[in-house]
């Protein structure tokens, strides 16, 4: 019970690696806020943890939406202590083929999204006056480029970076902020990356999943499982002196 007590709100977290956190932060002790743009998912996810979780619709490229999340979880659980910004979205395509929608989009998801969730999320933790933790999801994308990844490659970096910004400005207020780096990850969004590069690489479908697994030094791709114990300690109190980082949780892919 790491979290008992602790209120948490994880963007994006109907499914995937952001469902796998709310589960582990339920099962720490903490109540949890699953705010996604896909609010049905969301309701299932929610009730499928128990009385620990609630839904809420959010949309993170949505500024009115962001401020209504924060409200809604100050109504139900007194304030927020933790802030995972997990929602994002992912699209490739060769440089001379990138689109200006598929650009804003991603941008407006991954980085914005995450910006303004994260600012939301901090001026409620000082007017509380309570501290706080916000964990940030970046990528191994975000440590290097990939020929047909450039655009969501540049959202992670940014990701990065803004932790690292964030982390420095927000800890005078006891908010510690630090990201996650996942390398490859079963999940909707993987499906999705080889449906693309399947197109892309003219590769039949499935290919591109099981070689990157196979490339692992673990051995396989992640589970969303495997990133809940990093998640849940940069929330705990063993976490307090940690500020601006960002982790590697990959099965050895970033240093292979
Ligand atoms: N899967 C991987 O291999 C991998 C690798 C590195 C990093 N990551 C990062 O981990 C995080 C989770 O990835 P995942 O694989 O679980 O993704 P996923 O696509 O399976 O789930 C993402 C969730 O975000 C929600 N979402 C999308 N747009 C939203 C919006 N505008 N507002 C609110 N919610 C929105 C979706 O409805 C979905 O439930 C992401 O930040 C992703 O970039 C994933």
């Amino acid at each position: 019970m790491r979290l008992k007590g602790k209120s948490a709100l994880i963007t994006g977290s109907a499914r995937g690696i952001g469902k796998a956190f709310a589960e582990a932060y339920a099962r720490e002790g903490a109540t949890v806020a699953i705010a996604d743009i896909d609010i049905e998912a969301a309701e299932a996810t929610a009730k499928a943890i128990g009385s620990a979780a609630y839904a809420i619709r959010l949309d993170v490229t949505d500024q009115a939406s962001i401020e209504a999340a924060v409200k809604m979880v100050e109504v139900n659980a007194g304030g927020l202590d933790v802030l995972i910004n997990n929602a994002a979205i992912f699209d490739l395509a060769p440089i001379v083929e990138i689109t200006r929608a598929s650009y804003e989009k991603l941008f407006a998801v991954n980085v914005a999204g995450t910006l303004f969730m994260l600012q939301a999320a901090a001026r409620s933790m000082i007017a509380r006056g309570k501290g706080g933790r916000i964990i940030n999801m970046a990528s191994q994308a975000g440590r290097r480029g990939e020929p047909l990844v450039a655009v969501y490659c540049a959202t992670k970096a940014a990701v990065i970076s803004l932790t690292q910004s964030a982390g420095l400005d927000l800890i005078k207020h006891r908010i510690n902020v630090n990201g996650i780096a996942p390398g490859v990850v079963d999940s909707d969004m993987w499906d999705q990356v080889d449906a693309l590069f399947a197109k892309y690489e003219n590769r039949p479908k499935g290919e591109k999943k099981r070689l990157v697994g196979e490339g692992v030094p673990y051995g396989r791709m992640g589970k969303p499982e495997d990133l809940a114990g990093m998640a849940v300690f940069l929330a705990s109190d063993e976490a307090e002196y940690i500020v601006a980082q960002t982790y590697n949780v990959d099965g050895g892919q970033w240093m292979s």
